[in-house]
């Protein structure tokens, strides 16, 4: 186990009914910016919730923060915070939202052009302080520092990471989801899947807890998507899918073990491209990465076979082909396309995603080892 430091300071309140808790949570001397995005709350009750709970506080609102969150319209609420002295964000929606209020948190306090620090890594921590409202499982978001915002313009899609924008606290309450489009289930549950692969699917790091944390994850994805599919109303399924989502992001299963985010990477430069969502993108490019990875990943590809598939007997060859087609189905049985033909990216996606790497000079896995030839590979397999 490498070593490490760990500390997050979010608070979790889980729960059906605890958006009430916000007049608790949030100081009365407060003036709150409430952001959300394009109007789902209004429909689910979601709104009326919150605007109840805060009814003695000073609450403005900016609505219409789109997914994957842009980077003009969050400028337009950075100027309005500012005009209107603002100190607590309240982020009610999911990723695009909280990272969306993460960017104006940092951007408020920062003097100059906000892009830069997307560019390179923020010197100062500092943020307005934010709190969400999660309504979508599946970034994350909602237990950790970091956030992707992108511009369209110049068909950019970056992240940045500030640990003053851990929020102070998240209210999770399972029933927003009975709402969600199913498509954006399947794209958390997805989401969530990979969060944990990222950090789980490495090389052996003898880190015992956090391995079978992460196989416990990726067990209870498997136990409820079949479930969600079906009947997305049912608390229980809701709650575990909730809770898995935000375990899979939020430092706990990272702790001491290599991390790969290799498929974030170029599933990030495919949504800035072609606009795809972010889950989809995953869907698409996680098989690739196991199949020209396979050899430098042989012995966790194995254990997860094992652990989280059942798959125990037979050549080790045969065990990991297995494994990978089992994560295909799986993504599959979400209703979810995996072939960049499937949405028409072709050839000439691939040599620009390839390049962008190149100019950036960076490799990209858990040894630095994907260059861009091999993600040209990747893409080419799962064409
Ligand atoms: O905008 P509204 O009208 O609210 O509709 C949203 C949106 O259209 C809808 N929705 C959300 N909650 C709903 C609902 N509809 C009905 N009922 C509800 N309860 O769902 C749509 C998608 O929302 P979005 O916030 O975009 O989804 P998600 O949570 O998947 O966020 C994706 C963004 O997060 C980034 C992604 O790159 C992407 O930009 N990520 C952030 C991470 C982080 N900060 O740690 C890590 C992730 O890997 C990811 O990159
Ligand atoms: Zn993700």
């Amino acid at each position: 186990m490498n070593n490490f430091i760990f500390q997050n300071p979010t608070k979790l309140v889980f729960g059906e009914g605890q958006i009430a808790q916000l007049a608790k949570l949030i100081p009365a001397d407060k003036h709150v910016m409430m952001t959300y995005g394009g109007g789902s709350i209004h429909k689910n009750g979601i709104y009326d919730q919150v605007k109840k709970a805060l009814c003695n506080h000073q609450v403005s609102e900016f609505g219409g923060i789109e997914p994957n969150p842009e980077y003009e319209t969050l400028m337009r609420c950075v100027a309005e915070c500012k005009e209107k002295n603002i100190d607590f964000l309240l982020a009610v929606g999911g990723g695009s939202v909280i990272d969306g209020t993460k960017f104006i948190a940092t951007a408020i306090k920062w003097d100059g052009e906000p892009w830069d620090f997307l560019l390179r890594p923020l010197p100062t921590g500092q943020a307005v302080p934010l709190a969400t409202v999660l309504t979508i499982p599946a970034t994350g978001s909602e237990m950790n520092s970091g956030a992707v915002i992108s511009r369209r313009a110049r068909k950019e899609k970056l992240c940045f990471f500030n640990e003053a924008c851990f929020p102070q606290f998240s209210i999770l309450d399972p029933t927003a989801i009975y709402s969600l489009p199913q498509k954006q289930v399947a794209n958390g549950i997805i989401d969530t899947f990979v969060h944990v692969m990222e950090q789980y699917l490495t090389y052996p790091n003898n880190a015992r807890v956090q391995e079978y944390w992460a196989e416990g994850i990726l067990k209870t994805l498997i136990e409820v998507a079949p479930k969600l599919m079906v009947n997305q109303k049912d608390y229980d399924t809701c709650a575990n899918f909730m809770y898995s989502a935000t375990m899979a992001l939020n430092g706990f299963i990272a702790m001491g073990v290599a991390q790969d985010w290799a498929t974030h990477m170029i599933g990030q430069e495919i949504t800035a491209f072609h606009g795809l969502d972010h889950g989809v993108t995953l869907a698409i490019v996680y098989p690739g990465v196991l199949k020209i990875m396979r050899e430098e990943k042989r012995d966790m590809l194995l254990r997860y076979a094992e652990q989280v598939w059942g798959i125990n007997s037979g050549a080790e060859e045969d065990r990991i082909d297995q494994a990978i087609a089992c994560t295909e189905d799986f993504f599959q049985s979400l209703g979810v396309k995996i072939h960049l033909s499937d949405y028409n990216i072709g050839d000439d996606t691939i040599a620009e995603i390839a390049s962008r790497f190149a100019k950036k000079k960076v490799a990209l896995g858990e040894k630095q080892t994907i260059t861009p030839e091999r993600i040209v590979e990747i893409l080419n397999q799962v064409k």
